[in-house]
């Protein structure tokens, strides 16, 4: 196994004795189903104290004994970081920039793809999904993708094309200048979607501005401005037959640190502000000042949506636009809202499951590629060429894995490969099976667990068998125990996973010819991605 580079991790002592109580990892103190902490702060002993520190053990005056994690330590260190994703620095701020594109159907087929497009959304503030298919009613798939669509009075989604009665002017041809939707509501839809479905008019044409940026600027160029704005709360309003709608909330919104975390803009939902007539001034300057920003033609990127395109923004930062159109052609969009803590959770997701592919990566590029058993091919090169051999044969995805990774054992136990060559047993099946059984299910882990038992079942079942086993392996038949007897054949025949083994010991014993070209690590990301629990 690669080992990271060492982490300096601060000693306990850097923590207070009631934090490190607090954080205790044991299974007493946290259930270790679900990682949730089993006691509140007042069940804590006030006067707490740490008694001794060996390494990262810790005994506490209350008796409690526990080592922490000393990567978990220094993931925790007390720095004073706030890491919050939804404020300004941790977002990449852009003043105009090529919009950022995605592919619906990639977003589909390649979770890696998918992670980079939730992630520009989170951090960029919008993508431009191209392809999604131009028919009604499809942007809530894309919602579904990102996280959990937002029902609202307007639907679950709402058309926006030119409409004889009006109820908001975004239903009309009107040109519609930079705004945030639905400010009228606490909390607000954080994301937003608008597919089109047709836009062939004159005009038409779509702009979407960084708020957080232009809002940055309004406190580098006019302080004053700026604080006013995120100081003042102000009323919008929405009502049509059926719905009245009001939140009360400041433009510019601050975090506790003074970050700015969302910007709500919208002049025609904006109701009369209600301030003493000197201030009413001043904050009608200020508002001007930040409209004015919002303006500046060096802000906004403009793209013409056509057919089957679909763009997913920020609705807390990302302001967006039209130019106005000729009512008598045909331009249909569709939207609908969603959330930004459902897609950075599935994102999040997203980023821990392509850690475990990196990790497997890691392990065909280092110690398999270097690792030659008594074969002339590596190790790695061995279990692609059992993978392919999965592929051809058409198995499921979960076997196709458990091939390509049927001999990690090899790497992740104590006792190598190389020991095995030795005479020694390192039991490579279940090893490697309870290594991948952190991550995957019995699918994959358990055709792994049996692929030995697999060819100890075979030599006793199969006359001709022996004969096709490689030198190495006879050799490691004898160290693994040798052809199965009567009640281990039974025995092995009861295994829910025994065909799959038997299928998966047959490719392992074909999967050994030097210079055999077949697909690589990555060929399998996606597969191994979308298996990881
Ligand atoms: C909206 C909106 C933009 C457009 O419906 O919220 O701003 O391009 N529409 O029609
Ligand atoms: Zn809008
Ligand atoms: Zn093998």
């Amino acid at each position: 196994m690669k080992t990271a580079s060492p982490i300096t991790s601060p000693s306990p002592s850097a923590f207070p004795a009631v934090w490190l109580r607090d954080n205790c990892p044991c299974p007493e103190c946290r259930d270790p189903r679900n990682d949730q902490k089993l006691f509140g702060v007042t069940d804590l002993d006030p006067r707490i104290e740490v008694v001794e520190i060996d390494g990262t053990t810790v005994t506490f005056s209350d008796g409690h004994v526990v080592r922490f994690d000393p990567a978990w330590l220094a993931a925790h260190a007390l720095d004073g970081t706030v890491p919050d994703d939804r404020a300004e620095d941790a977002k990449r701020l852009w003043a105009v920039l090529p919009p950022p594109e995605g592919s619906w159907s990639r977003c589909l087929s390649d979770p890696s793809h998918l992670l980079e497009c939730l992630d520009t959304v989170l951090h960029t503030g919008f993508v431009l999904l191209r392809g999604v298919p131009a028919e009604p009613g499809r942007v809530l798939e894309v919602a579904a993708v990102l996280g959990y669509v937002r029902e609202t009075n307007y639907g679950r989604l709402f058309d926006v094309r030119v409409e004889a009665t009006p109820v908001n002017l975004a239903f009309t041809g009107l040109p519609i200048g930079p705004h945030t939707d639905n400010p009228y509501r606490d909390p607000v839809p954080t994301v937003q979607l608008l597919h089109c479905l047709s836009n062939a008019v004159a005009g038409g044409e779509s702009g979407f501005v960084d708020g957080f940026h232009a809002a940055a600027l309004l406190r580098a160029e006019d302080p004053a401005a700026f604080e006013l704005l995120a100081r003042t709360p102000v009323t919008f309003r929405y009502g049509d037959a059926n719905t009245e709608l009001t939140a009360t909330r400041p433009m510019i919104g601050l975090d506790p640190l003074g970050r700015i975390r969302e910007v709500r803009f919208n002049n025609r939902s904006l109701r009369p502000v209600r301030l003493p007539y000197e201030r009413t001034e001043a904050f009608y300057a200020a508002y001007r000042a930040f409209a004015e920003i919002l303006a500046r033609p060096g802000l906004q990127v403009n793209v013409r949506l056509g057919p089957g395109d679909c763009v997913v923004f920020d609705n807390t930062r990302i302001l967006h636009a039209r130019t106005g159109f000729a009512e008598t052609g045909e331009r249909h969009l569709q939207g609908c809202y969603a959330d930004l803590d459902g897609l950075a959770g599935n994102l999040a997701v997203l980023r821990r499951r392509q850690a475990v592919v990196e990790h497997l990566r890691e392990l065909f590029e280092g110690p398999g590629a270097a690792d030659y058993l008594g074969e002339e091919v590596t190790q790695a090169a061995h279990m692609l060429q059992t993978a392919a051999c999965a592929v051809r044969d058409g198995a499921a995805p979960g076997l196709v894995a458990a091939a390509l990774l049927h001999d990690v054992g090899h790497f992740t136990g104590e006792i190598t490969g190389h020991d095995l060559m030795g005479g020694t047993d390192n039991r490579h099946s279940h090893v490697g099976a309870d290594w991948l059984g952190r991550w995957f299910g019995p699918e994959v882990t358990e055709p792994v667990r049996l692929h030995v038992a697999a060819k100890r079942y075979l030599c006793a079942v199969e006359s001709s068998y022996y004969d096709l086993l490689s030198e190495a392996s006879r050799y490691t038949l004898g160290v693994q125990g040798g052809p199965m007897g009567a009640e281990e054949v039974a025995g092995f025949e009861a295994e829910p996973y025994a065909r799959d083994a038997v299928r998966l010991r047959r490719w392992d014993d074909e999967a050994k010819e030097p210079g055999r070209v077949v697909a690589g690590f990555d060929e399998y990301a996606a597969l191994l991605h979308r298996l990881v629990r």
